[in-house]
């Protein structure tokens, strides 16, 4: 095995890809090599010594390429270390309390369970009211959503390195 970190994600609108290029330059600048890829295109998980997998959340639910992702690597990403994360809430303040303790699918959990993440974290997203189409834009009517981009750079840096840490142990 490299020692060599996959960032992994399912992005409609490119709010989780950015992020995860984030925490893919934060890996580096830690001296760790990194392969962020969309989920879709990852080859050969097995060369990886630690996976992060993200993806932006819709109804509460992971994008299906993401979910289709850990259900199909089930096995390979409960044998090393992960970390997963979410990208969502669309307004100031922090993002899990937005969501009221929500963090992660519930229809995921029992695969979350098995996989066993060092850590599930929820990051704000980025709400581009452009590019969103007709039934989308009358859902964020519904729901009153604010519009904007809330990804806190920050915070997706701190827990980048958090990770670094870790592998390097
Ligand atoms: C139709 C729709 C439903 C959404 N549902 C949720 C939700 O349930 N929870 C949440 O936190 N964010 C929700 N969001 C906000 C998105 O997660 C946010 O825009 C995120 O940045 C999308 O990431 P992506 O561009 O990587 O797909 C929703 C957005 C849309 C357009």
């Amino acid at each position: 095995m490299e020692n060599k970190i996959l960032v992994a994600y399912a992005s409609k609108y490119g709010a989780t890809k950015e992020i995860a290029e984030k925490i893919g330059e934060a890996l580096k600048q830690e001296g760790l090599q990194a392969d962020i890829l969309p989920v879709k295109s990852v080859k050969n998980l097995a060369e990886y010594k630690a996976v992060v997998i993200g993806s932006g959340v819709y109804i509460a639910k992971w994008r299906k390429e993401a979910a289709n992702f850990l259900k199909a690597n089930e096995k390979l990403l409960s044998e090393r270390p992960v970390w997963l994360f979410s990208t969502g809430p669309a307004s100031k303040g922090d993002p899990v309390q937005l969501l009221k303790g929500w963090k992660f699918p519930k229809g995921l959990q029992p695969i979350a369970d098995s996989i066993k993440p060092r850590d599930i974290a929820v990051f704000h997203g980025n709400i581009n009211v452009e590019k969103m189409n007709f039934v989308e834009k009358w859902m964020m009517k519904q729901v009153k959503s604010e519009y904007g981009d809330f990804r806190d750079w920050d915070a997706i840096t701190k827990w980048a390195k958090g990770i670094a840490e870790a592998v390097k142990k």
